[in-house]
């Protein structure tokens, strides 16, 4: 049987309740398969962490991840304590960088079950691929003189490499599923950058004559996402324009607490992390009634990746069975706890 370290960080808030609720579920999806086990090491890092040491990561700390085959994080955050950009950059973000994971990807599903808060929810199933090294976030840019004199500059990193890779790899994903990608541009506004990511999409899209292929422009594509979200398979997207889209995808199935989101280093060279998309929601922390549904369904994301997608659907169908008997968070209008719903997905998980 093969055996998969994972390290584990809970991190903050809810994501202390939520982690430990989806480690139970992918064990026991793991052992029903029987092809495969988890080995889980868990890193107290985060913002307790800090307040005790001044860091939130141990300076050997990425040496030490890259030990696993895998990261399963919850979520970093303590607001109140510990300022948003010290726990993001200390290590969410180091991570991602050091690590390069240079894909991040979000599906969006409307799940049986879940009001949208679309007026008329269709059975939308999409993914969301977006280049997570680059583009518009690169950091690159400054600041000159003062007062009604001051000028700001960013630019935007568009390089052949990061981009080939990001939609290289949409491509890939839409042959494993419905044959259709989408390719967000703004090439009639952005003149340059934009321009080369279409030229690049092109061209990779001439290897997959088997594939229909579309583009939007951003705005219209946001648009499209609210009127006829059915029509989408697989998006791809540079780093901001998946930034806005993801979170979108996000808002249309119901609640946050159920969004996965996975950071990939597809080269294989240093582990992915796998993270669901919400906080940790200090508002509702040690009140047991957080959505564990975002935390199991990113695991489920990283069995898919480990190579065992016939068990990721097993997840997603437990999932979506407890919804469909009305066992939901109060996030979702519901009055379960967070026991309750990961009890009903492990019951449902045969
Ligand atoms: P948040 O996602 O933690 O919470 C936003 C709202 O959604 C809150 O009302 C919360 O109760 C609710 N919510 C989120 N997840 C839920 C779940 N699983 N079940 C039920 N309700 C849920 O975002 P917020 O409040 O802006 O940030 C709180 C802290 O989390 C901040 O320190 C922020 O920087 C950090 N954060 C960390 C992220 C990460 O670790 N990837 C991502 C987003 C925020
Ligand atoms: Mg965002």
């Amino acid at each position: 049987m093969k055996t998969y370290r994972i390290a584990v960080i809970p991190g903050d808030g809810i994501g202390k309740e939520v982690v430990p609720a989806a480690i139970e579920v992918l064990n026991k999806a793991a052992a029903l398969d029987g092809r495969f086990q988890f080995e889980w090491t868990t890193f107290p890092w985060g913002c307790d962490y800090y307040i005790e040491t001044g860091k939130m990561m141990p300076d050997d700390g990425i040496e030490l991840l890259k030990q696993y085959d895998q990261i399963f994080l919850g979520a970093v955050g303590m607001p109140e304590l510990v300022p948003d950009h010290i726990s993001l950059w200390g290590l969410l973000i180091k991570i991602r960088r050091e690590m390069q994971q240079s894909i991040n990807i979000r599906p969006a599903k409307l799940l049986q079950g879940l009001p949208s808060p679309l007026r008329q929810p269709h059975h939308f199933d999409f993914i969301v691929v977006r280049e997570n090294s680059e583009g518009e976030y690169a950091d690159i840019g400054g600041r000159l003189h003062s007062g009604q004199e001051e000028v700001a500059i960013q630019n935007a990193v568009f390089t052949r490499k990061g981009t080939e890779r990001a939609i290289r790899y949409a491509f890939e994903l839409a042959q494993s599923r419905r044959q259709h990608i989408t390719s967000a541009t703004k090439s009639n506004g952005i003149t340059h950058s934009m321009p080369f990511w279409d030229e690049v999409f092109a061209q990779i899209g001439k290897e997959y004559p088997a594939i229909a292929q579309t583009s939007n422009h951003i705005d219209a594509l946001a648009a499209f996402l609210v009127m006829k979200p059915e029509s989408f398979d697989v998006i791809v997207a540079s780093n901001l324009f998946g930034d806005i889209l993801t979170d979108l995808g996000g808002a249309i199935m119901g609640s946050i607490g159920i969004a996965p989101a996975a950071n990939l280093n597809i080269e294989g060279q240093y582990p992915s992390m796998f993270e669901p998309v919400h906080g940790s929601a200090p508002d509702i922390a040690g009140q047991g009634i957080a959505n564990p549904i975002g935390q199991i369904w990113t695991g489920k994301m990283m069995i898919d990746f480990l190579g065992y997608p016939e068990v990721g659907t097993q997840i997603l169908n437990a999932i979506e069975t407890a919804f469909a008997q009305g066992i939901k968070t109060p996030d979702l209008g519901g009055t379960a706890t967070l026991r309750e719903v990961t009890d009903a997905v492990l019951h449902e998980l045969t």
